[in-house]
């Protein structure tokens, strides 16, 4: 029996009911998250937005994945995650939760559907029963953890999520959050606030390194950081800008582990190119019949037959 924490090994467990001799992989929980905060264990974090990406992120190990509502800008173009819809979530979280078997697969609860814990358990459950993700992430702090407490009550496992919250843009702007001594005593105050209302992990995003961790510190919970630094227990990126699928778009928090952007490029224009010039296809790109069927086949069509 094989145990994963995100070093990519294959997690199995006998399943319940216990058929004869069947083993089946188990995902990450939220419990082995904690404990790795626990063992000093350092753990990846990365968007997923459909089944293919999520596929190549279980098969290479990452034990967190997240149906971020960043979709709304790099899946379908939007400005911002303002415009991104419960159902728009349950569609592209249904498919990651398709395209994997090993990771703690979270969603976000996108804009304005959790203004209250009704409405919140309304969405939550949608994205628990209906797409099958294991826990649902919200943005802010003391202000929504009456909701995150709910939620937890009920059974729903909650992250976090401090420092720059994105469905807030029009609000905050883009730029880091909490430099000054208010603001930063706001945010430890906040994560404190969700950790004692029961969420099991908070993202820290665009926060100073040393207030993030200074708060990694504080709580028992792990954090998770975007542009907060290393001191946080986990990281987390957005795929497209871990692969380099955008040229134009590189934001200073974010690492290229590759330029998929450049590869898929190069590898369109020689396909178009292959098409225009006969070298694509060739035989071996198709199939064959024999040539006695072929003309009995066009003899019947043409009338033709003796
Ligand atoms: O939506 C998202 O991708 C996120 C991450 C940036 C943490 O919330």
């Amino acid at each position: 029996m094989g145990c994963q924490d995100g070093g990519g090994t294959l997690r199995t467990a006998t399943v319940f009911p216990p058929h004869i001799g069947m083993e089946a992989t188990i995902r990450t929980s939220i419990l082995d998250i904690q404990k790795m905060k626990q063992r000093g264990e350092r753990f990846a974090m990365v968007t997923a937005y459909d089944y293919t990406a999520a596929q190549l992120a279980d098969r290479a190990g990452i034990p967190l994945l997240l149906v971020g509502d960043s979709l709304g800008m790099v899946m379908l173009g939007h400005a911002t995650t303002v415009p991104v819809t419960l159902d728009d979530m349950v569609h592209h979280a249904t498919a990651v939760v398709r395209g994997s078997t090993q990771a703690l697969v979270v969603a976000d609860l996108p804009f304005l559907s959790y203004p209250d814990a009704g409405r919140a358990i309304d969405a939550a459950g949608r994205l628990m029963q209906q797409a099958g993700v294991q826990a649902v992430k919200l943005e802010g702090g003391a202000v929504v953890a009456p909701v995150v407490r709910r939620l937890v009550d009920l059974g729903v496992p909650v992250m976090g999520h401090l420092g720059f919250t994105p469905q807030a843009v029009n609000q905050i702007g883009l730029r880091v959050q909490g430099r000054s001594a208010a603001a930063a005593a706001q945010l430890l105050a906040d994560a404190k606030a969700l950790e004692e209302a029961g969420a099991f992990a908070v993202v820290l995003e665009l926060v100073p390194m040393s207030l993030a961790e200074v708060v990694s510190k504080r709580l028992s919970i792990p954090t998770i950081g975007i542009g907060a630094g290393a001191g946080c227990d986990g990281q987390v990126q957005v795929w497209h800008d871990l692969l380099g699928l955008y040229d134009d778009m590189q934001p200073r928090h974010a690492k290229r582990y590759a330029e998929l952007g450049k590869a898929i490029d190069a590898a369109l224009r020689a396909y178009a190119t292959e098409v225009r010039d006969g070298s694509f296809p060739t035989p071996a790109h198709g199939s064959g019949m024999k040539a006695e069927v072929l003309a009995a086949a066009i003899a019947t069509a043409d009338g033709t037959t003796t």
